[in-house]
């Protein structure tokens, strides 16, 4: 039921503080993340060269934020692979891959092939799934279930949040098994700061970003940059404007603009720039303050999602929408929400149904 809220969006977007706390609860054991239903099975975690991740979707931009995650924490290679993609060529697998697969509904029909196939071919499955009991996570040797609750929108909110957060619990606990995570205290701190901060994003910035979208209603392209993890929130934040607003987006990793995108840009052009903390690297943060200039010196508009205290960006931005500090890992999880409020607020303002967009269903059960 939809309680209070004006569609099922709206309340699955609000209920991601829950979300990603339900899916940590239970996981994490003193400074280290253990996932108890991984007990005995390390040894999908050892003696393996290589993971691929799997899906289709948002729970393919989900893997993405996770390829970076694991391997720092895990040092194992990570190569993402849209599932109908994966299964239609002759991919290098065998026993030593880990084929993880992420689905919200555990029924999507690519997803679930690309797992039978990559069994088939005698690889170690893992799927994340939000669904109990579902299709894909029956068909793997092991699963870890994200626990947002039934996602009724067609538009995934807080199922793909909790997604990234098994990712990153995957991570810690596969680099623990590993032996590469000795100290995951910092970590684990991280993580169980998530949901306050996300509660704060959503308060500080709601009534911000409504406003923002209302304003511009009659936009007829966005486009999303980001760098590191935040190339696959641009790509995310793309998703959720085309699927539930009919508005062209498109997301771009920020080093590609002068290979190719830059030229689309012209005046009054809205960009929305996922800016990475300096505390992370000042070297990326740095790159990504020239690509705002370079972009507002050809006329974009320039809405820029920066971490609380960030003054570079403010000499070139229209629009400022800040998120708490966070570590690199985990800003993913603040900088996704004003997106996907843009999006909801942008439907909304065009007299949109948030929750049943146009040809879209929500699973798709057939290939
Ligand atoms: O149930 P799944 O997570 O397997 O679904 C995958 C995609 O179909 C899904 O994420 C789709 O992209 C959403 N409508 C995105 O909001």
């Amino acid at each position: 039921e939809k309680g209070g809220w004006s569609s099922f969006m709206a309340k699955e977007v609000a209920e991601q503080p829950e979300a990603v706390a339900n899916t940590i609860r239970g996981r994490i054991r003193g400074d280290q993340v253990v996932i108890p239903e991984l007990d005995g099975l390390d040894e999908l975690f050892i003696g393996i060269n290589r993971i691929i991740i799997t899906a289709c979707g948002t729970a393919a931009y989900s893997a993405l934020v996770g390829k970076y995650a694991i391997e720092q924490w895990a040092r194992i290679p990570v190569d993402v692979e849209l599932a109908h993609e994966f299964r239609y060529r002759d991919p290098v697998i065998g026993d030593d891959t880990l084929v993880i697969s992420i689905s919200q509904s555990g029924e999507t029909m690519d997803t679930l092939m690309a797992v039978k196939y990559a069994r088939e071919r005698g690889a170690r499955t893992l799927s994340i799934c939000n669904t109990q009991g579902a299709t894909i996570p029956r068909e793997s040797d092991a699963v870890v279930y994200t626990h947002a609750g039934p996602e009724v929108a067609v538009a995934s909110t807080k199922a793909f949040s909790a997604q990234i957060t098994a990712l990153l619990l995957l991570g810690l606990h596969m680099g623990r098994v590993r032996g590469s995570v000795q100290d995951a205290s910092v970590d684990v701190a991280e993580l169980t700061a998530l949901p306050e901060k996300i509660a704060k994003v959503l308060e500080s910035e709601q009534e911000h970003v409504t406003q923002l979208a209302g304003w511009m209603a009659d936009t007829r392209s966005v486009l999303f940059l980001g760098r590191h993890v935040g190339f696959p929130i641009a790509l995310e934040g793309a998703l959720k404007l085309k699927e539930i607003s009919y508005i062209h987006a498109e997301g771009f990793a920020a080093g590609e603009l002068k290979h190719g995108p830059i030229a689309l840009i012209e005046p009054g052009q809205p960009v929305f720039v996922l800016v990475p903390s300096p505390r992370h690297s000042a070297v990326v943060h740095s790159k990504v303050v020239s690509n705002i200039q370079e972009i507002r010196a050809r006329g974009a508009r320039v809405i820029v999602v920066a971490e609380e205290g960030d003054a570079a960006v403010l000499p070139f931005a229209d629009e400022v929408i800040r998120i708490p500090l966070a570590g690199a890992m985990f800003e993913p999880l603040l900088a996704v929400v004003p997106l996907q409020i843009f999006a909801m607020a942008l439907a909304t303002a065009k007299g949109l149904d948030v929750d049943q967009p146009r040809n879209l269903a929500k699973s798709v059960t057939v290939e």
